[in-house]
C-alpha cells in the first residue's frame, strides 16, 4: 500500500543526499522502498567509483536483491547487534518525527534494524510530512496468519479498522511479508492516543510489529522544492 502523492525526483534529491551521510567503514542499516533505492544506486556508485568500504545491513529481499546487483556487501541483519547508521524511508513523518513506516510490509525488520542503529535517519519526499500521524495513511501491523482473526476481533475491540492488505499484482490473495506473516492496515477514529493504541496492539496475542515508528528518528532528510528550484533540508529532533 503506497502513497501516490510521492514524486520520484524529490525521492531522488532525498536519497542521493542521505547516500552521502555514509562514512568509510560504516555498519549501515539499508531500509526499503523507492526513496531508498535511489539511496543505494547512490551508494553502489560510491563504492565503485569513490572506493568507500561499507557494510550494508538491508531491511528486505528487495533491498538486499538491489545491494547484490550494485556490488554493495552485505550482513544478514540476524548476525548484527549494533549498527554505526540506519538510513529508512516512511510513509508519513509528523513534526515530532515520529513515523508511520509498512507501506511495503517491511516494518518489523524495518524497527529491529533502527533500533539497533546508533543513528537512526528517515529520507522522505515532502509529502510525507504530514501534521498528524494516521489521518491519511493506516498504520499497517505485521500478523501471525494462524492469529488473524483473533487479531482482528482485538483491533477492532480498540475503536479500529483493520483491514487485510492483499496483492495488487503477482500474486492472488493477502501480501505475505518476507517474515512469511499477513499484515493488517489498521485505521484509528481521529483524535486517538497513536501511543498507547500502540501499546495495546503490541499486547495482542499474534501481533509481530506495527509501524509506527516512536522516538526512533533522530534526523529527516526531506527532498523538495520551491520555486527557486530543487531543494534538500534536515529535520532534527528536538533533544
Ligand atoms: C517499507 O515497508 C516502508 O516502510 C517504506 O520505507 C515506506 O513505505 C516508504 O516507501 P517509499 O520510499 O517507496 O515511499
Amino acid at each position: 500500500m503506497k502513497d501516490t502523492r510521492s514524486n520520484p525526483e524529490t525521492k531522488k534529491l532525498a536519497g542521493v543526499q542521505a547516500a552521502r551521510l555514509i562514512q568509510d567503514g560504516m555498519l549501515v542499516g539499508i531500509g526499503t522502498g523507492s526513496t531508498i533505492a535511489f539511496l543505494i544506486k547512490e551508494l553502489g556508485r560510491r563504492v565503485r567509483e569513490e572506493g568507500i568500504r561499507i557494510t550494508g545491513v538491508p531491511t528486505s529481499f528487495q533491498s538486499r536483491l538491489s545491494c547484490n546487483q550494485l556490488g554493495i556487501p552485505v550482513r544478514e541483519m540476524q548476525d548484527c547487534a549494533a549498527l554505526d547508521l540506519a538510513l529508512d524511508g516512511a510513509d508519513e513523518v509528523d513534526p515530532d518525527l515520529n513515523v508511520i513506516k509498512g507501506g511495503g510490509g517491511s516494518q518489523t525488520r524495518e524497527k529491529i534494524v533502527a533500533a539497533m542503529a546508533r543513528e537512526f535517519v528517515v529520507v522522505v519526499d515532502e509529502s510525507k510530512l504530514v501534521a498528524t500521524l494516521g489521518a491519511a495513511f493506516p498504520i499497517p501491523v505485521e500478523v501471525l496468519p494462524s492469529g488473524l482473526a483473533y487479531v482482528e476481533r482485538a483491533i477492532r475491540d480498540l475503536g479500529a479498522s483493520p483491514a487485510l492488505r492483499i496483492a495488487t499484482s503477482g500474486k492472488d490473495g493477502p501480501v505475505v511479508t518476507d517474515n512469511g506473516q499477513f499484515i493488517l492496515d489498521v485505521r484509528f477514529p481521529p483524535g486517538t492516543d497513536l501511543r498507547a493504541a500502540d501499546e495495546r496492539m503490541h499486547r495482542i496475542p499474534g501481533v509481530l510489529e506495527t509501524g509506527l515508528f516512536l522516538d526512533l528518528a533522530g534526523k529527516v532528510v526531506v527532498g523538495g522544492g520551491s520555486a527557486d528550484g530543487p531543494a534538500v533540508r534536515t529535520l532534527m529532533r528536538a533533544k
